[in-house]
């Protein structure tokens, strides 16, 4: 199903698509890098709502429109923060993205954007987490037929690098 999965460079706030997943924390009440800039972009009613929803468990996923993004609605998931390795990053990671499409295919979403959940803030190494995410992603899409388009959005141009590599083997 690899021909659903899209590599993009750039910042996921631009991204028109159905939906873009957000790298928060457990609060939901927002916070620095991508989590940042989805707030900043989305406008303060992205707030307002997340205020709703009682905050988010590490690999679980809940949904809010997008306001004044041009994505209809905003996923937000909590990565785990890294420790090490050994504290079942790999699972709690590959858990944000899956419940983040199952979330997406119960709201008949069809085309979402990812940025690299964990690797900024919560010090998960970018090349390990690009292997679960691209692991997970697929094995979801293989299932699955209602998602058209999953596109990863890098941030830098050795992430987008190191995802390629990654990709291509
Ligand atoms: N577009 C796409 N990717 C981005 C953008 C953007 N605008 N900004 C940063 N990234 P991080 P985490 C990349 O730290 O590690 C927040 O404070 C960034 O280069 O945003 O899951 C939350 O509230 C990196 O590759 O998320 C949590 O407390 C990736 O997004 C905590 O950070 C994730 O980096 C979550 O940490």
């Amino acid at each position: 199903m690899t021909h659903k999965i899209e590599i993009a460079k750039g910042d996921i706030t631009k991204f028109a698509v159905n939906a873009i997943v957000n790298a928060a924390n457990n609060s939901l009440l927002g916070g620095g890098g991508v989590d940042g800039a989805i707030h900043r972009a989305a406008g303060a009613q992205l707030l307002e709502e997340c205020k709703t929803l009682n905050g988010c468990e590490t690999g679980e996923a809940k949904i809010t429109n997008g306001y004044h993004l041009p994505a209809k609605y905003v996923i937000h998931t909590v990565g785990p923060i890294w420790e090490g390795g050994k504290s079942n990053e790999d699972k709690l990671l590959s858990n944000c993205y899956k419940n983040s499409l199952k979330l997406a295919v119960e709201k008949n979403i069809k085309t979402i954007a990812f940025p690299s959940i964990s690797t900024g803030v919560f010090g998960y190494p970018f090349i390990d987490a690009s292997k679960v995410a691209l692991r997970t992603v697929s094995h979801f899409l293989d299932n699955n037929n209602l998602i058209e388009k999953v596109i990863f959005v890098c941030f830098s141009d050795s992430d987008l690098n190191n995802f390629k590599k990654i990709m291509d083997n």
